[in-house]
């Protein structure tokens, strides 16, 4: 099973949690989206993370997506968002993920996000329940992956 995990990150949480997701999930492989554009054919599910500003992913997340759109519609794809406001979240999600990605994702969880402004090297920020909630549904969907398979 061929995992990827993309991410992009300004202030690091993202990045973090792509660090996080990639220590539980053995053998994937993490890709900066800022320093790389993947070539996501060989991969059967692909991760993307992003940090959230002014209500938006950030742009080499949003390129990728809109570049990928097509060919991630035939993986199994899950999003993690990184932000701080858990009210903007659902409008976050509406405004950056296209339909029917959004749609046929495996899960969708916000992690959280470094409060804005502010200059602090702690994790207070995790949401670790969202963190494990999605760690749970992406072996589910891999489990279900390899059961279709046989
Ligand atoms: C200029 C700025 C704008 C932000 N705008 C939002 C926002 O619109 N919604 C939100 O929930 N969080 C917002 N945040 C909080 C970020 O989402 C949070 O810091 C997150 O950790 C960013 O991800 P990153 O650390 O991977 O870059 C903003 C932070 C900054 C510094």
């Amino acid at each position: 099973m061929r995992i990827l995990i993309l991410y992009a990150t300004k202030s690091g949480a993202s990045q973090y949690c792509a660090d996080l997701l990639a220590r539980q999930i053995k053998g994937c492989t993490v890709c900066d989206l800022l320093k790389t554009d993947p070539d996501i054919t060989p991969f059967d599910m692909i991760i993307i993370g992003s940090g959230v500003r002014m209500g938006k992913f950030y742009k080499p997340v949003l390129n990728f997506i809109r570049k990928n759109e097509i060919l991630l519609m035939e993986k199994k794809i899950a999003f993690y968002l990184c932000n701080a406001y858990p009210e903007a979240l659902q409008k976050a999600i509406e405004k950056n993920i296209p339909q029917q990605l959004a749609k046929s994702a495996t899960c969708i969880k916000s992690f959280g996000g470094k409060p804005p402004f502010r200059t602090s090297s702690d994790t207070h920020w995790l949401v670790e329940e969202n963190v494990n909630a999605f760690i749970h549904a992406i072996f589910e969907s891999l489990d279900e992956l390899n059961t279709n398979r046989v």
